[in-house]
């Protein structure tokens, strides 16, 4: 018999909208589908997860290929470290129409797009799916990006941050330009809307003038799911602030925990229930039908198909810093990651996670990530629920963005062998009680900002 009052999991897919997952090497993996291109691909996915009744679909992106390491795109194209991202507007209409539950979540940047199209883009998202739609909020990290939206280099990190509070505040003023009941649809009147409750938004500030109202009635949600991962001193404040999922990339069960502690703590000097907002590491999950499968399936992931180019392309990428000038045996030192300008909490973390001073260039280009890096957990459908409960019993998670080692095989892997698992220890799931994306995480639809 299922335990009901256990604390519950949160299960997120950690989804790419191109050739390779987080991990460079997945297209290289003899059961990806290279289905990339093609919208069944999308579909099978959106269903298997929802099948799985996770929560979220989420997609990551970035707004240029790789081209800062040797100041080209060639070692990206060449070797696959995602060359391709597709517009997720258009691939999360795929997935939501052949869908009715699972939460869909795309990654917008504060930093190359404006409110007004961020703002209209999710509500359409959030009418269209029913209620579903969320928004990763990122400010982007590189000069590749910038260069392709008519600059030639990133804005400095804490400016970014900066712009997104802002951008946060004209978005959310849009979203809440339509008050709840505005609609009227009386022909006879005729009323389409009552004007006195569709207001203009007159936002003037230091980054955005927007007039408003949007054009886009207020949506079942109220507003869509915000998800967000900063993970700087500065990235942890903004999420204190505006986000109602969080994501890390902590690679042991320690520093995850700290960073828990920290984060919640922000949450609630900000005045808002820690208990509501989520914390999901992203992880790896290598599955097998015994332990012996799944370790040799471990090795594939972890040697066989790491390649040091692509690593060393999306190292550049991360740091904003071309390592095509230093030695493969260079060491990574303390100066050289003070030195860069890109995410260095996440290169510092995997540095002491493999050895600390010791490391070079080398050891990290041969590792087997794009270091973004939470835990892999490895083995059969128990053992991996094992671990899981592990990191979510222990004060380090709520649930987990699980990362495909191979599409859609990985997903098929943790819906078959490792949700029924959870399910039957009553920490997840079975069926999807609610219909929006709020109802799955247990969040409220927010009042009006203007009171109404
Ligand atoms: C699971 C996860 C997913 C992320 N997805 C994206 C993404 O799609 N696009 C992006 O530009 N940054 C992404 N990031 C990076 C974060 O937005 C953020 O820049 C990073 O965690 C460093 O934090 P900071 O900006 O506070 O320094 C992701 C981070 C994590 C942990």
């Amino acid at each position: 018999m299922v335990e009901r009052s256990k604390r519950q999991m949160s299960l997120v897919g950690f989804m790419q909208a191109g050739n390779a997952t987080v991990y460079a090497g997945s297209w290289r993996h003899p059961a990806t589908e290279h289905g990339f291109l093609k919208a069944s691909y999308y579909e099978k996915l959106a269903r298997t997860l929802e099948e799985g009744c996770f929560d979220l679909m989420f997609f990551d992106d970035r707004l240029a290929m790789p081209g800062i390491y040797g100041g080209s795109v060639a070692e990206a194209v060449r070797t696959g470290a995602r060359p391709v991202k597709l517009d997720l507007s258009i691939v999360l209409g795929v997935a939501a129409a052949v869908t009715s539950r699972i939460g869909l979540g795309a990654t917008y940047s504060t930093t190359y797009y404006t409110p007004f199209h961020v703002a209209r883009t999710f509500a359409t998202l959030d009418h269209l799916s029913g209620g579903r739609a969320a928004w990763n909020v990122v400010t982007s990290v590189n000069d590749s990006e910038a260069q392709n939206y008519g600059m030639t280099e990133v804005l400095p990190h804490d400016a970014r941050y900066n712009r997104a509070d802002e951008f946060l505040e004209a978005t959310v003023g849009l979203w809440d330009s339509w008050d709840d009941d505005a609609l009227v649809l009386d022909r006879a009147t005729p009323l389409f809307a009552d004007p006195t409750k569709v207001h203009q938004l007159d936002h003037d500030g230091e980054w955005f003038k927007v007039r408003g109202p949007l054009t886009v009635p207020r949506c079942p949600q109220g507003r869509p799911v915000l998800l967000q991962a900063g993970s700087s001193g500065r990235g942890r404040e903004f999420a204190a602030r505006w986000a109602e999922l969080i994501f890390t990339g902590d690679p042991g069960i320690d520093i995850a925990r700290s960073h828990y502690k920290d984060q919640k703590e922000q949450i609630a000097a900000r005045g808002r229930n820690p208990d509501t907002i989520k914390m999901l590491p992203m992880a790896y999950t290598v599955v097998g039908e015994s332990k012996a499968h799944a370790e040799e399936r471990e090795q594939l992931f972890l040697h066989d198909l790491v390649d040091p180019m692509a690593s060393l392309t999306l190292l550049s990428e991360l740091m904003n810093y071309d390592f095509s000038g230093l030695e493969l045996d260079a060491p990574i030192t303390d100066e050289l990651i003070e030195s860069v300008s890109g995410i260095r909490g996440l290169v510092q973390n995997i540095r002491t996670h493999i050895g600390g001073e010791t490391v070079t260039l080398a050891d990290l280009a041969g590792h087997r990530a794009t270091l973004l890096q939470g835990p892999r957990f490895v083995g059969t459908g128990p053992d991996i629920a094992d671990q899981m409960q592990e990191w979510f019993d222990g004060g380090a998670c709520d649930g987990f963005v699980i990362a495909a080692t191979h599409t859609p095989g990985a997903y098929e892997d943790v819906v078959r062998l490792v949700v029924p698992e959870l399910q039957r220890r009553g920490v997840f799931r079975d069926r999807y009680t609610g219909t929006t994306l709020r109802e799955h995480l247990g969040l409220e639809r927010p009042a009006s900002s203007r009171g109404a």
